[in-house]
């Protein structure tokens, strides 16, 4: 399946949208959800979940990420994560989730934002985090 596939969109698209409803963020309110395929096309979700201790708190991405990791997905190969985001714009990802992306999604790999309007945005690795900190790199 190809990340552009419209199909294979829709359902991530659906499935993060989903996983919003799961979110535990009684402090912002905001209920976020995330979906990530793997290079076998097995699918992991993830909301964000807040903490008294508000700098304890886990986005939807990251966590759906780490939900992917956990279950023998391959450092490096996820291959199209969709964050879902209520509202009418399609929010881009955090700087610390573009930092995991980075080390965890494939080269060839998109991240896509979506919401409850069409607005729709699509980044490649290179566009959302140019200049990435690597372990290649040291
Ligand atoms: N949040 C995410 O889950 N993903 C992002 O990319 C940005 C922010 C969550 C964290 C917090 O629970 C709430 O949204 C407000 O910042």
């Amino acid at each position: 399946m190809k990340p552009t596939d419209t199909k294979l969109l829709n359902s991530l698209r659906n499935q993060a949208a989903l996983a919003s409803k799961n979110a535990y963020s009684p402090y912002s309110k905001f209920q976020v959800g995330a979906a990530v395929i793997d290079s076998e096309g097995r699918v992991f979700v993830g909301c964000n979940m807040e903490n008294a201790s508000f700098g304890l708190t886990q986005c939807a991405e990251r966590n759906a990420i780490a939900a992917a990791i956990g279950s023998g997905s391959r450092a490096g190969t996820l291959k199209t994560l969709v964050i879902y985001v209520p509202g009418k714009l399609a929010l881009p990802p955090c700087g610390a989730c573009r930092q995991v992306m980075h080390e965890m999604m494939a080269q060839d790999s998109r991240v896509i934002s979506c919401c409850d309007s069409d607005d729709i945005k699509t980044w490649s690795p290179q566009q959302y985090l140019p200049d990435a900190f690597d372990f290649h790199d040291y």
